[in-house]
């Protein structure tokens, strides 16, 4: 018997959700971005994102559950993002997750997002074996974690300031390149030369375990921009890959460093950052070099969505977790710590 799961997702600038089988097959799935409401702020305003998932949440639920084919009482569990990430979206998505659950008496579970974002994978032909490496990349969050089963994680290391995505994004603003930025550093850098510019490649010392700073990396670009100005053309291109360049050197450097520590032969990654085109062919190369296999959500599953949180919710539902209608939203819930 088929086992599907409705999966909502508000944590952030998008309003998802997604109707999964079996923790692997997308019936259907459906985000909402607000990209277009936040890009004149340069950033996520917490309130406009509220209201706007407070406009999208019904017709995005009732656009998966149509283009899953399903009515709500073929569903067999809900899935919805209750931590971490900004309060007020999500509640929304909490409350609507939690009347459907009522109306429904379908069983419900709190995913946490990140344990949805290392989820993604499990929606792709070849899914990586536990245990296995992961590196979360996201507008939010930096982590490294050893997945020991689907859902049974022991994080290792995280950022201490920035998170990648926010090293991406303040890096595009500075350069005048719009909100979010990461896919138009992407974008100019596949023309440009990375080792035109050298960028500080911060904590890569043993000593520094898998923990991550990106601070350092957006103050070096900062200081060239007041010195130099935005360049154009060519030389903005160049100024983009050697930006990239220092952050995808961080990430690569210390998850091959992990992954051999740990002697685990199998790594993913994910978060919006791993849609990165950089990040993905350099992993790639140093899983050949390194003899590890890299897992990467297609780029679409790699940004937020829902499918993600169903697939994750999945495997709490079978496992006969249930929350109850006091479920609550944490803004700041960290993974566990190894
Ligand atoms: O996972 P996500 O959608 O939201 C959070 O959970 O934060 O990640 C969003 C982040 C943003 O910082 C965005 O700039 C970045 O992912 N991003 C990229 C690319 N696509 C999205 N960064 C670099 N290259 C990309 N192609
Ligand atoms: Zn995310």
């Amino acid at each position: 018997m088929a086992f599907r799961v409705l999966g909502i997702e508000s944590s952030c600038d998008e309003t998802a959700a997604a109707v999964v089988e079996d923790g692997t097959r997308v019936l259907s799935d459906v985000v909402a971005s607000q990209h277009e409401v936040h890009a004149r702020y340069g950033g996520v305003v917490p309130e406009l994102a509220s209201r706007a998932h407070i406009l999208n949440v019904v017709p995005v639920v009732q656009a998966a559950l149509e283009r899953a084919g399903l009515a709500l009482e073929e569903l067999d569990g809900i899935a919805v993002t209750n931590a971490p990430g900004l309060i007020g979206g999500l509640l929304v998505g909490l409350q609507t997750a939690k009347a459907l659950a009522w109306v429904t008496e379908l069983p419900l579970v709190g995913v946490h997002h990140l344990e949805g974002h290392l989820s993604a994978v499990y929606l792709e032909a070849e899914p990586p074996p536990s245990p296995h490496l992961a590196l979360i990349v996201s507008g939010g969050h930096t982590s490294l974690v050893r997945v020991d089963d689907p859902g049974v994680l022991a994080e290792l290391g995280r950022t201490r300031d920035d998170a990648a995505g926010e090293a991406f994004d303040k890096g595009a603003k500075l350069l005048g390149l719009g909100y979010p930025g990461g896919a138009m550093i992407d974008k100019l850098a596949a023309t440009g030369d990375p080792t035109k510019l050298v960028f500080p490649k911060s904590m890569t010392a043993e000593e520094h375990g898998s923990d991550f700073s990106f601070s350092g990396l957006k103050t070096a670009l900062l200081h060239r921009v007041r010195a130099h100005g935005v360049p154009e053309g060519q030389a903005l291109a160049d100024l983009c890959a050697s930006y990239q360049a220092a952050i995808v050197e961080v990430l690569v450097r210390k998850t091959r460093r992990a992954a051999r520590k740990l002697g685990l032969h199998h790594v993913q990654v994910c978060g919006g950052v791993a849609a990165n085109s950089g990040l993905r062919n350099a992993m790639r190369a140093a899983g050949a070099e390194d003899g590890f296999l890299v897992s990467i959500p297609s780029p679409s599953r790699c940004t937020d969505n829902a499918a993600m949180i169903a697939a994750a919710g999945h495997y709490h539902l079978i496992r006969g977790e249930r929350a109850g209608l006091d479920l609550d939203a944490t803004p700041n819930a960290p993974l566990a710590r190894a």
